[in-house]
């Protein structure tokens, strides 16, 4: 299925109304301008420019390495290769918690010299004055909240997070704090989906779930993970679409088999 030729840009609006009319929000990371043409043609609503590249494009074990001129690498490939798609560009850990000045200048960077369409920053009421400042110059904001990747060495751990009263009643008031400053949606990491729902009937602005359940707006997953490039990362709630890492391996053994045994260029592969 080809959806661009007739589909109008995905913007902040087209994702407000798509909430409203109860129809769910697609999204997947991408980070090169050959997988990003790919997600566009498909017909993906959102193109997240993750810094989970971090882990699946660098090899490091966690987010935090990620500088702001290596996310603006990824995020010039992405936009390059998307006619339809929203391209939403993470802001990597270091470069928005300081002060808003910080944050403020961080999200022109990425705004000015990507062509992106939208940041987003993990935290809530912590970063407030952060995202508000950001705002204020006319650029859209997506929260995070619950299993923040930037912040695992105060969690220690990659469980599920919100289990207890108080740490769901703070995600609460964070997502009903982001709505109000002007976020235009929230992704929702790793949290019990009874409250995912929750705060998707609460809030009016759409909230994309990965591990959050099926009661919020969207989904979204790191297309590493689910294109089974990545073998040793399987959560519960990872959907495997394609075991791509078996299949690359075969066929560069296969090339591999083919250069060694001469078969590899044949007559009609030369000049
Ligand atoms: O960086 C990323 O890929 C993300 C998703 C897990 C939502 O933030």
């Amino acid at each position: 299925m080809s959806v661009n030729q007739n589909v109008k840009r995905v913007t902040t609006h087209t994702l407000a109304e798509m909430k409203m009319k109860g129809e769910k929000i697609s999204m997947l990371t991408g980070y090169d301008f050959s997988i990003a043409q790919i997600l566009d043609n498909a017909g993906i609503d959102i193109i997240l420019v993750g810094d989970s590249a971090s882990n699946v494009m660098a090899g490091n074990e966690t987010t935090l390495p990620i500088t702001l001129n290596q996310m603006i690498y990824h995020a010039q490939s992405v936009v390059r290769g998307v006619n339809r798609a929203l391209v939403v560009v993470d802001l990597p850990f270091g470069t928005y918690q300081g002060n808003s000045l910080e944050a403020l200048n961080s999200a022109i960077r990425v705004m000015k010299e990507t062509g992106a369409g939208a940041v987003k920053l993990e935290g809530g009421g912590e970063i407030k004055e952060s995202i508000t400042r950001i705002l204020s110059a006319g650029i859209p904001v997506m929260g995070h909240l619950g299993l923040t990747p930037q912040s695992i060495h105060k969690f220690g751990t990659y469980v599920v997070r919100a289990r207890d009263e108080a740490e769901a009643q703070k995600l609460v008031e964070d997502a009903h704090l982001l709505e109000e400053i002007g976020c235009f949606g929230i992704v929702l990491e790793k949290i019990p989906a009874k409250l995912g729902a929750q705060v998707a009937k609460e809030v009016k602005i759409p909230i994309i779930g990965i591990g959050a359940g099926s009661g919020v707006d969207g989904q979204v997953l790191v297309l590493h993970d689910m294109l089974g490039i990545t073998q040793e990362f399987s959560p519960r709630f990872l959907r495997r679409y394609n075991n791509l890492y078996d299949q690359i391996k075969g066929s560069v053994e296969n090339y591999i088999k083919d250069v060694k045994s001469k078969d590899f260029p044949n007559e009609k592969e030369q000049y």
